[in-house]
Parts: structure tokens; sequence; C-alpha cells
């Protein structure tokens, strides 16, 4: 279980080194009470969206993380939440459970493929290369990507287009988002994005939930503007029980779980454990974060 942050403000003082969660603010707070000994923080994660960088690199502060060791994982479930989304999967699911299966009929529980579709893939770094190599094989016809820039080599695999991001939303059947939360991403996909897309097309998010404007996106799925999503990520997490998106036939939300193989989070435990002994020890860490 996470630390309950009253517990860690206690118990930072006077630490060296701090091993966190994505779920843990590493703010100027945790960072005044863990005081000037604190040499070293590791997450147990790739995202660094929770660490407050500017204030750590101004304290000399190292920090480790846990990149490319998760990325096999997170893609297949970004896959598999792309497939359910668009095919429909919990929905019929349910249908089998509460008697909605009455007869087979053509056009009962139709969804959309990935077969001679366009899939736009919004941040093509390490997960997303991962998803377009895992989502090839399906028939895709052309991907899109967007980002800071274009980046060719990556993009040559898959004969990757770099667009601007409303021609990725106007031409894509399937949006994956894969990039990392930056003040540039944050609310990137609002209410102009999903108007822009066409109304037989599939969101997907399993980069991090302010990526995308909740309020929107319900606008957009509950009026027909697009046709389904998949996220993985929302704001805040946990979703509260009640919230508008669950009541959504054609919303499909996971509870954060794209790195969640038993092998995957072992060794990014092991990683991140190392990232820590190294920085306490003053020596190159396996994964350091560039500061
Ligand atoms: P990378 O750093 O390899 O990729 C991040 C990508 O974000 C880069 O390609 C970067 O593109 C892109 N990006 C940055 N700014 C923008 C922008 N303005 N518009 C579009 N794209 C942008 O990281 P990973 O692939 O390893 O991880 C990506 C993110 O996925 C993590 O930061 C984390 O938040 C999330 N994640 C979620 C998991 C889950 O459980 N759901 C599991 C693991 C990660 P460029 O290089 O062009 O700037
Ligand atoms: C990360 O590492 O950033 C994910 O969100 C969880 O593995």
């Amino acid at each position: 279980e996470p630390v309950p942050r009253a517990e860690l403000l206690a118990g930072v003082a006077g630490t060296r080194g701090l091993l966190c969660l994505l779920s843990d603010r590493i703010d100027r707070e945790v960072l005044d009470a863990a005081g000037p000994d604190l040499k070293v923080i590791s997450t147990l994660s790739v995202g660094f969206d929770h660490l407050d960088l500017e204030e750590i690199k101004k304290r000399g502060i190292r920090v480790g993380y846990t990149p490319d060791v998760l990325t096999d994982a997170t893609a297949e479930l970004s896959v598999a939440l792309l497939l359910s989304a668009c095919r429909r999967l919990p929905e019929a699911a349910e249908q089998v459970k509460s008697g909605g299966w009455t007869t087979w009929k053509p056009l009962w529980m139709c969804g959309y493929g990935l077969s001679d579709s366009t899939v736009g893939i919004i941040g093509l770094g390490r997960i997303g290369q991962a998803v377009a190599r895992r989502l090839k094989p399906f028939g895709v016809r052309k991907f899109l990507y967007t980002g800071s820039g274009p980046k060719p080599e990556s993009a040559a695999e898959f004969g990757a287009e770099f667009v601007p991001l409303t021609r990725l939303a106007e031409e894509s059947d399937f949006v994956v988002v894969t990039c990392a939360l930056t003040p540039a991403t944050q609310g990137m996909c609002n209410k102009d994005f999903f108007g822009r897309m066409k109304k037989t097309s599939v969101f997907i998010n399993t980069s991090r939930g302010a990526v995308v404007n909740q309020e929107d996106l319900y606008d957009a799925l509950a009026q027909g503007q697009i046709a389904a999503a998949g996220l993985d990520v929302t704001t805040p997490e946990p979703l509260p029980t009640d919230h508008p998106l669950l009541s959504l036939k054609n919303c499909v939300i996971l509870p954060h779980i794209g790195s969640a193989t038993y092998a995957t989070r072992n060794t990014m435990a092991v990683l991140a454990a190392n990232n820590l002994l190294a920085g306490l020890r003053g020596e190159p860490m396996p994964h350091e974060l560039k500061l």
C-alpha cells in the first residue's frame, strides 16, 4: 500500500534516499520535510509528472526511474484496451450475463475493426512505438503520429507520418495516447480535438488522465461525436464510482494497470531498488533521469 501522506511527511525527515510511487506527489512540502540530507529519489514508474523536478534539481537531488522494462506490458495492455473498446467486449460480456443475448442478430454488438484503418499515436516514444509494432499485424493501413517534432528513425519501421494534432484527430480511426504528461500535453485532448474526430473513431489513453479533458470526452461519447473510448488512466485516480464516464456503455475504464504483469512489476521493483542504492552510494544509476 502507498504510504499515507502524513506518514510520508513524518517518516521522510532526515532520510538520504526516498523510494516513491507515482501516487506520491513529491513536492516542496515533502522535500522540506525530508531536509538537506536527501540525495536520491527513486520512483517505481517511468512517468515522473508527480515529481517537482525544478525543485528537486535546485536541491541537487538525483532521480531514478523505470523506463524500458514496462514498455512491453504497457503496450500489450494498450492493445487489449483498444480491442475491448472497439469490439465492445465488456458490454458484450455483460449481455451474456444479463440475458440480453437472445439470438444471433446481424447488426447486434457490432463495432469497428483495425483492418485497413488509420491509427494515430500521440507520443511515438518507447510505448507508442511498441503499440504501433503490435497493431501493424492487424492490418493497419496507415500510422500517423504527433509529438514535439518528427522522429524519422522511430517512424520508419511503421512508415508513420508526422502530422499536427488537428490532422491526427481528423484522419485517425483509432487515436492512442502514449505521451508523457507535461504542461504542453495537459488537457490536449479537449472539445476541439474530439470535435475533429470521426463519429466512427475510437480514443484510447494509457498515458496520464490529465492529458484528457474528461468533461469534453464525456460530451463527445454521450453525443456520439466519437464511437468509443478506452482509458487506463483518469483524473482523479481512483475515479469516483458515480463519475458520469462510468455511466456510458461506450467507455471502457481500467484502474491504471498498464504495467501490471507480475514479471514487469518485479523487474520495476528491482530496478527502482538498484537506482536507489546506486544513488545512495554515489554511483551511476541503472536508469537516472537527466535533470
Ligand atoms: P517516452 O519518453 O519514451 O515517450 C513519451 C513521448 O511523449 C515521447 O515520444 C514524446 O515525444 C511525447 N511527447 C512529449 N511532448 C509531447 C507533445 N507535446 N505532444 C505529443 N507527444 C509528446 O516515455 P514512455 O513511452 O516510456 O512512457 C510514456 C508515458 O506513458 C509515461 O510518461 C507515463 O505517463 C505513461 N505510462 C503509463 C502506464 C500505465 O500504466 N498506463 C505505464 C507506463 C507509462 P517527443 O520525443 O517528440 O517529445
Ligand atoms: C508508470 O510507470 O509511469 C506507469 O504509470 C505505471 O507503471
